[in-house]
């Protein structure tokens, strides 16, 4: 198991997702639990890449997302289905980039300082959506498709972890 992350300064993003992939893999593969897999894929995402806040919500009762391990400032505990943009990548099982929060209809506004967001979807190896990786920036349009790539192969990697 990897306990530490090698990165060289001056990488563009996409590179950092392409360097950082291989060690996420060996930190998430030598475990099983998927909240101590989620911890560590939000602090690698927040340390290396530093974005203003990086967590995941699980999904509770098929009815709302509660707030699971995260790095960053304190967020919303509970995201409601049907509000926001977490509620909306979990029901679409798809990956939303969202350029200004302000923008999005429903928009739940955990901190003043998140600009654009972009939600990706956990699945699990029956292909239903467990729970949610939320990532807010500061900047405004800050996510591109090369974070979706990136942020989703990471994702995947959590596919044999169980609660
Ligand atoms: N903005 C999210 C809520 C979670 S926070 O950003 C941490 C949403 O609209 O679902």
């Amino acid at each position: 198991m990897a306990d530490s992350l090698t990165i060289r300064e001056g990488l563009t993003r996409e590179q950092k997702y392409k360097t950082l992939l291989p060690q996420v893999k060996a930190l998430i593969g030598g475990e099983t639990s998927l909240i101590a897999n989620m911890a560590n894929l939000s602090a690698v995402v927040h340390a290396t890449l530093g974005f203003h806040w990086v967590g995941f919500y699980l999904v509770e009762n098929d009815d709302e997302l509660v707030l699971g391990p995260f790095q960053g400032p304190v967020a919303c505990t509970r995201l409601k289905k049907g509000h926001g943009v977490c509620a909306a990548a979990w029901e679409k099982a798809q990956t939303i980039i969202v350029p200004d929060v302000h923008a999005f209809p429903g928009h739940v506004a955990c901190s003043p300082f998140s600009k654009s967001e972009i939600v990706v979807p956990v699945k699990n190896a029956e292909n239903e959506v467990i729970a949610v990786f939320d990532i807010d920036s500061d900047k405004l349009d800050d996510f591109s498709t090369s974070d979706r790539d990136g942020l989703e192969a990471f994702v995947e990697t959590l596919k044999d972890s169980r609660l």
